[in-house]
Order: C-alpha cells, then sequence, then structure tokens
C-alpha cells in the first residue's frame, strides 16, 4: 500500500498539509515536490482557501532533498530534473502560508519554510542548509533569501558551516515570526491562519504580493508600487464595508 507524501485537511478556509514521509524524516521526493506543488496550483485557484499551513508534525519540519534519489546524479540529470517548475506554484500562492516547524527544518525544508510567509517554530527546532556536507549548495533559495532574511554575515555561517540555528537565533536574526512551545506550534499556526482567513481577501493578497514584489526593487519604485496597490483597494466590498463598521461601531461582514 502507498501512503499519500502530501496530506491535506480542511479546517473551514484554512487548509493545513503536512509532510507525511517520516520514515525519510520528510525528504523531499520526487512525489512529494509534486504533490506540493500540484496542491499549491489548485489552492491559488480556490479563493475559498484563505491560509494555508504548512507542517511536517510533531517530530520534523524537512530533512530536505531526497539524497538517497540524487546521490548518483550527474550535472546534466540534475539540470533536466530541475525542481525550480515544482517550487513555483508555492513561491506564486497568492494568500499567505504560514510554516509550523517542529525539529529540523535542513536544505530544501528550510528552503520549503522560507517560501511561507510566518514562520512559527518550536524551542526545539532547528534551521540550517547543510548540503556543503554532502558537497552541494543550496538550488531553492538557501544563498538568496536566507540572506535577505538575515544578512550576509549571519547566512554565510549558516551556509558555509552547515550548521544549524536554534529556533531562539533564528528569532533574533529574522528567520523565524515566533517561537512557541513545541507542542503549542500547530495550534498556534491555526490561531494565526484562522485570524488570518477572517481579514479581506483582496487586502491580504494585496500586501503579500507588495511586500514579496517590493523587496527585489529599488525603495522609489517599490513605495509606487505599495501606492498603487493601496488604492486600488478603495471601492472594493472589503474597503467600504471594514470602513463602514468602523464609523458605525459593529462588527465587519468581508467577503
Ligand atoms: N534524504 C534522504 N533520506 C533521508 C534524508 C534526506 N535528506 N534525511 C534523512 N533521511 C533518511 C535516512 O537516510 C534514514 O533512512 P534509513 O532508515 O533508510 O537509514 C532515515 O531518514 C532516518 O534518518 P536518520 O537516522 O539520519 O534520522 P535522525 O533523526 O538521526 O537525523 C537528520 C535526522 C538530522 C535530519 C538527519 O537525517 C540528516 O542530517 N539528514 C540529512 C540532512 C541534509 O543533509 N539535508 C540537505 C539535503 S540537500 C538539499 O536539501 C539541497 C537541495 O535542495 C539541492
Amino acid at each position: 500500500m502507498t501512503t499519500d507524501p502530501l496530506v491535506e485537511e480542511r479546517h473551514g478556509s484554512v487548509v493545513v498539509l503536512t509532510l507525511n514521509r517520516p520514515e525519510a524524516r520528510n525528504a523531499l521526493s520526487l512525489p512529494l515536490r509534486r504533490a506540493l506543488a500540484d496542491t499549491f496550483e489548485r489552492l491559488a485557484a480556490d479563493h475559498s482557501a484563505r491560509c494555508v499551513v504548512v507542517t511536517g508534525g510533531p517530530s520534523i519540519f524537512a530533512a530536505g532533498a531526497d539524497i538517497k534519489a540524487m546521490a548518483d546524479q550527474t550535472a546534466n540529470e540534475a539540470a533536466d530534473r530541475s525542481t525550480a517548475p515544482l517550487w513555483r506554484p508555492m513561491k506564486d500562492f497568492p494568500r499567505p502560508v504560514i510554516a509550523a516547524v517542529n525539529g529540523y527544518a535542513l536544505g530544501g525544508g528550510c528552503e520549503l519554510a522560507m517560501h511561507c510567509d510566518i514562520i512559527v517554530a518550536g524551542r526545539s527546532a532547528r534551521f540550517g542548509q547543510p548540503e556543503i556536507k554532502v558537497g552541494i549548495m543550496p538550488g531553492a533559495g538557501g544563498t538568496q533569501r536566507l540572506v535577505r532574511a538575515i544578512g550576509k554575515f549571519k547566512a554565510m555561517r549558516l551556509l558555509l558551516t552547515g550548521e544549524p540555528l536554534s529556533a531562539e537565533d533564528a528569532e533574533r536574526a529574522g528567520l523565524v515570526s515566533e517561537v512557541v512551545d513545541d507542542d503549542r506550534v500547530l495550534p498556534r499556526a491555526l490561531e494565526l491562519a484562522a485570524s488570518i482567513a477572517r481579514l479581506p481577501r483582496r487586502a491580504l493578497e494585496s500586501i503579500k504580493q507588495t511586500v514579496l514584489a517590493g523587496a527585489d526593487l529599488p525603495l522609489d519604485a517599490a513605495l509606487q508600487l505599495e501606492n498603487r496597490a493601496m488604492q486600488l483597494l478603495f471601492g472594493t466590498h472589503d474597503q467600504r464595508e471594514g470602513m463602514a463598521a468602523f464609523i458605525e461601531k459593529r462588527p465587519p461582514q468581508f467577503d
């Protein structure tokens, strides 16, 4: 019997995706990557999925790319089997994604967490890019998103030594949004997701898109992008309703 490498559960408008390869420490095999890509692509078109939580369960987030599947690969094979297209649906997912990280988030696992918008980590979580220890380097944002998240000198220490950061150090460095007790990781991620899911969808999408697009632009261009995106929210049902509800001192009824 084959088990699904990714388990999807619905909690109202929150979707929880659980990596499900405990025997391989949730290493990102091709079927698991495909399942993630297909699921994010489908959820992108489903406006009722307001927020997604990605977790690896209570023991480990993900041990990275599947080393056993790539141990004998040549450079040409690596190029032919590029996983970049499989990351794209997650990279481009329009609504908020929360990583709920218990245990190790290593290599592609740390990169998976960095594709998310908010990272909730348990006290014993560890974040690292140990690719150097197996003779390669990160290939899904580990040398780029990590530097943008925590700066050159902390990132270089992780990348060049392969040694992980504790959850507390990762939070101090800016890689983690919140550290909680290990058994609170998923409940806290679900709390955050539920509160986000109640907020206006278009504004959430605009904020996410503007933060991500603006981060790669010169400040003036990014500020223009922000200003334009803010203006476009006027006239939406949720803007009318949110402001009317404030003025009338009642709870808003968002779309
Ligand atoms: N790929 C394939 N199998 C893996 C794996 C991985 N990344 N990580 C763990 N496994 C397998 C182990 O081989 C082992 O399988 P067997 O039972 O068949 O021997 C099983 O999972 C359990 O592993 P451990 O006994 O090592 O478990 P542990 O709890 O003692 O340690 C761990 C956990 C610290 C995560 C350790 O397994 C580990 O260091 N894993 C490798 C981490 C790593 O180097 N990641 C980077 C991969 S490269 C990458 O991600 C870059 C890229 O995208 C290109």
